[in-house]
């Protein structure tokens, strides 16, 4: 399944295709700053981590690696439904392409998948998500301490969710 938006392309990962540009991503202390694991040290860990995502049974999830102009920028969708997660390139982060990019898979959890409800668990720490979340409509619903370990720092989560009746309406 491919989507395409204004501006991008989101299709299946091919894993060996994808390596070099998601290691170049998932490498980056920036990129991976908030992610629920430390940067990748090695090629080997973004392999395992692209078969993974090629392994999403369809009835469970849906996850699109992100191209702008034939270049891999990142990834967005659902690891397992109704859990949303994207990562993008910080070369090309401030451009709103991110936004696009979620803002598609969203739409078709809502339209093709029929889910009840996204849902997000993000940093406190982590601004731009926050900010794009609640730019597509979505709202806090909790808050929990420590509930990631990632190196040997314990990391925060708040929760966002959004339902269709919410996306309907922002979107009529
Ligand atoms: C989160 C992420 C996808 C946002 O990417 P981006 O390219 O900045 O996103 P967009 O350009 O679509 O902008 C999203 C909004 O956040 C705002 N924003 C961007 N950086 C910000 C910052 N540091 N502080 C506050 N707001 C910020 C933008 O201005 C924009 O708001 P606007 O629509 O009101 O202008 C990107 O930072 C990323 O990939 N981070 C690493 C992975 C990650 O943390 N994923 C989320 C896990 S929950």
């Amino acid at each position: 399944m491919t989507i395409r938006t204004p501006r991008l392309v989101l299709r299946p990962v091919r894993p060996e295709d994808d390596l070099p540009a998601m290691h170049r991503i998932m490498r980056q202390p920036r990129a991976m700053a908030y992610w629920s694991t430390p940067p990748h040290a090695n090629e080997d860990e973004t392999r395992e981590w692209l078969a993974n995502m090629a392994d999403i049974p369809a009835a469970l999830g849906e996850d699109f690696i992100v191209e702008l102009e034939d270049r891999v920028i990142g990834k967005a969708g659902f690891y397992r439904f109704p859990d949303l997660g994207y990562l993008f390139d910080p070369d090309v982060w401030g451009q709103g392409l991110a936004r696009e990019a979620v803002e598609a898979v969203v739409a078709r959890g809502f339209a093709v998948h029929r889910l009840p409800r996204v849902q997000a668990d993000v940093d406190p720490r982590n601004k731009a998500s926050i900010r794009l979340l609640e730019r597509l409509g979505f709202v806090e619903t909790h808050r929990q301490a420590r509930t990631w370990l990632v190196g040997e720092e314990w990391c925060d989560s708040v929760y966002f969710a959004l339902t269709p009746e919410a996306w309907d309406q922002r979107t009529a």
